[in-house]
């Protein structure tokens, strides 16, 4: 299946979000206008949810064909704050298991009435080849592809960067890791760039180091001290040890976490009002130490909080799109 579809079909013929792929060619505007969104859903610790109508009689099918705690979650979370009937489908109970493709549950699914479908896939391609083959008043998200793209990871990314630090100009961010299978990293580096930041660094050792080319104005060095110098944002990834070749998945946690683990002492290089950002899920004392996940410079919960109300924000604008396809 091909990787990336033209960022045409993301969009209706006026320029709204019809699916979600991939940050790739969705302009400023756009991005600013989703985080926007997605911040008026937020409440206060101990508030009722952000709740209303806008998906009344909608349904959306969450196919998760990868594990997820936090996405499928807030996917699922964000759809009934919105009104909508959800559909989890148990892919191990399901039909793909006696060999049922991919796109014959989509056409099974789509006959049940299904607006929106949540992809989640190991395989590059699946959710262009899901948009070529949906009916056009249904949506697809993209929920992970490979290690190619996670778009509404990239948003929440955006959205707890700009809560923290106002505006992206000026930020130098460091991103430590295993870049090369990350589609966090992807999804975050594209939105940063559209978004105008300055400095986006990229720490990754021996054998974890992306192409270049998929991170055009990045810099990318294996020296974590380099890249940690002065950071506003610091931002860890998990060793993707499903996508490592056979001799990768050897790779030692202590040895790893001894030369590229975040821990208290590396983070005085950074920026001393710098946060630390980390996807999940986590492998604590791996890519970062327990204390510093916890700490005070931690806003891995803020992201986990931002990702359901980002979620609606997608939700409710590819919905609206409906009346421009
Ligand atoms: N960050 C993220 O995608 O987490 P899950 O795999 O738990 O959804």
């Amino acid at each position: 299946m091909d990787s990336q579809p033209p960022h045409c079909e993301q969009l209706t013929p006026s320029g709204q979000l019809r699916h979600l792929l991939t940050l790739q060619n969705l302009d400023r505007e756009l991005l600013e206008e989703l985080l926007t969104r997605a911040e008026s859903n937020l409440r206060g610790p101990g508030e009722l949810p952000a709740r209303d109508q806008s998906l009344a009689g909608r349904t959306v099918a969450n196919l998760f064909f990868e594990p997820s705690t936090r996405t499928r979650a807030s996917f699922e979370l964000a759809a009934k704050r919105l009104g909508a009937d959800v559909l989890n489908l148990d892919v191990n109970m399901s039909s793909r298991k006696k060999g049922e493709s991919v796109l014959d549950t989509i056409y099974t699914l789509q006959a049940m009435q299904v607006d929106v479908f949540v992809v989640r896939d190991a395989s590059a391609g699946v959710p262009a080849a899901i948009v070529a083959a949906v009916q056009p008043h249904v949506s697809i998200l993209n929920a992970g592809e490979a290690d190619v793209s996670h778009p509404t990871q990239g948003l929440l990314d955006l959205m707890t960067i700009r809560q923290h630090k106002g505006s992206f100009d000026n930020l130098s961010v460091c991103i430590v890791g295993d870049i090369a299978h990350s589609r966090v990293a992807r999804s975050a580096a594209l939105g940063l760039r559209t978004m105008g930041t300055r400095d986006v660094r990229l720490v990754a050792p021996t054998g974890m180091a992306p192409d270049p080319a998929h991170y055009p104005g990045a810099t990318l060095t294996d020296d974590l001290a380099r890249g940690l110098d002065g950071a506003d944002v610091v931002m860890a990834l998990r060793i993707q040890r499903e996508r490592l070749p056979n001799e990768g998945r050897q790779v030692s946690e202590a040895d790893y976490h001894a030369k590229y683990g975040i821990n208290a002492r590396r983070l005085e290089r950074a920026d001393p009002d710098a946060i630390v950002m980390h996807p999940g899920p986590m492998n604590r004392d791996v890519e970062i130490a327990g204390d510093v996940a916890d700490g005070p410079r931690s806003v891995i919960v803020n992201q986990v909080t931002n990702g359901v109300a980002v979620r609606m924000a997608v939700l409710t604008m590819v919905m609206e799109s409906r009346r421009d396809r």
